[in-house]
């Protein structure tokens, strides 16, 4: 049956993904994005979206209520997706406020919204960054959906404070919720801010390669297509009031993804610099994906090795998508971030 589902943040990375992978997916289905185009949203992501009649954008913010609920009136949406956040951590150290005003109050309002108008699933994009980290030591450890919230960076306790007041949502209100929580994605489409494109595009103009303290630090990768395969089971056939965790059991260290991208762009590995490390920086991340797999039947499908290959093609293939988001205000974020680092 077709419905209309309505996807914010869809003009950033994992949003654009999922509006691609719905659009073909299911094909009977409206896709509406509402995006209001941040430095990280793009509307030449959403290019072969734009030409599909199935497809609509709104260029509106999530905080912004009464352009909210116009949207919920003309639309009438059956699903909600919200993955429009602020979304990178160190930015979120340098200014935390707008992470609170965006990640907390822009989620108040789509579920004010929900409220309001009705809607058959409400589901919050969240991260395995609510659990806070692990110690290097403990290999044998990994987050449950049980696992406490134990945040580390304004970004991650906007994150968490969001998933609490959907689950508050829930309760008080019977609002039909569910809730994700992702380890570190990768793929096409990827901010030149976060570490693998960052690496890429570094790289590949022959710059240094900035790694933050020793390079220990281990994240828990995703092939982006894989988030939204199991978003999209979630949405459909999740419980609602749920938490899902989703992850690969793809753990690997900072400095062996950077040294892999220089042997893969064929670069010299002396292009790394061991910079000041990121403030309160999480050790390590590790999901424990038993619950979406043996509910919904979710694993993985692309492994780390075809899925970084591929990444790694499209940022080469697509120069200049990169290229034009790194000659822009980029610049000024790069040299401030990164100019006095070493
Ligand atoms: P992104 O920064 O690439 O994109 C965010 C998008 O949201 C942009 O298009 C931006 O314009 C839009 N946006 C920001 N503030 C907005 C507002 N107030 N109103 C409307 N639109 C707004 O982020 P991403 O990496 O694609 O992450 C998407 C979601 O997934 C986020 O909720 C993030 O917390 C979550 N997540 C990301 C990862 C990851 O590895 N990137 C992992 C787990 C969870
Ligand atoms: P990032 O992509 O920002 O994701 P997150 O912090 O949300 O996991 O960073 C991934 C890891 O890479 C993290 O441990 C910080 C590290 N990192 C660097 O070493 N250098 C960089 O320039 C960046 C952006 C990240």
């Amino acid at each position: 049956m077709s419905k209309n589902v309505i996807v914010t943040g869809g003009a950033g990375f994992i949003g654009a993904n999922f509006v691609y992978f719905m659009l073909n997916k299911h094909p009977d289905y409206k896709i509406v994005c509402v995006d209001c185009l941040t430095y990280a949203g793009n509307m030449s992501t959403l290019a072969d979206a734009m030409k599909n009649p199935n497809f609509k954008f709104y260029k509106t913010n999530i905080c912004d209520r009464e352009g909210i609920y116009e949207i919920f009136e003309n639309e009438k949406p059956d699903i909600v997706v919200n993955f429009a956040a602020e979304s990178h951590v160190d930015r979120s150290i340098e200014n935390p406020e707008v992470f609170l005003q965006t990640n907390i109050l822009g989620t108040q309002v789509m579920m004010d919204a929900c409220r309001k108008y009705g809607i058959e699933r409400y589901h919050q994009v969240s991260t395995d960054e609510v659990y806070g980290d692990l110690p290097l030591d403990r290999p044998d450890l990994f987050f449950t959906e049980e696992t406490p919230i134990h945040t580390s960076s304004p970004y991650s306790s906007s994150k968490a404070g969001a998933d609490l007041l959907v689950l508050a949502y829930h309760r008080t209100y019977g609002l039909p919720v569910s809730i994700s929580r992702c380890s570190n994605n990768y793929g096409p489409y990827h901010f030149p801010e976060k570490l693998i494109p960052l690496m890429i595009a570094n790289a590949l103009n022959d710059k240094p390669l900035p790694v933050y303290g020793k390079g220990e630090n281990i994240r828990d990768w995703l092939y982006v297509e894989d988030h939204c395969k199991a978003i999209d089971l979630v949405i459909h056939n999740g419980r609602v009031g749920e938490v899902y965790n989703i992850g690969g059991h793809n753990e690997m260290a900072n400095i062996d993804i950077v040294k892999l991208i220089c042997k893969k762009l064929g670069k010299p590995e002396s292009l790394i610099t061991y910079v000041a490390d990121r403030k309160g920086h999480d050790m390590r991340y590790a999901i424990d994906p038993t619950k979406i797999h043996s509910e919904l039947g979710w694993l993985p499908e692309t492994k780390f090795a075809d899925g970084i290959d591929k990444t790694i093609d499209w940022y080469l293939n697509n120069r200049e998508w990169w290229e034009t988001i790194i000659s822009g205000e980029y610049r000024d974020y790069y040299e401030k971030m990164y100019g006095n680092r070493g």
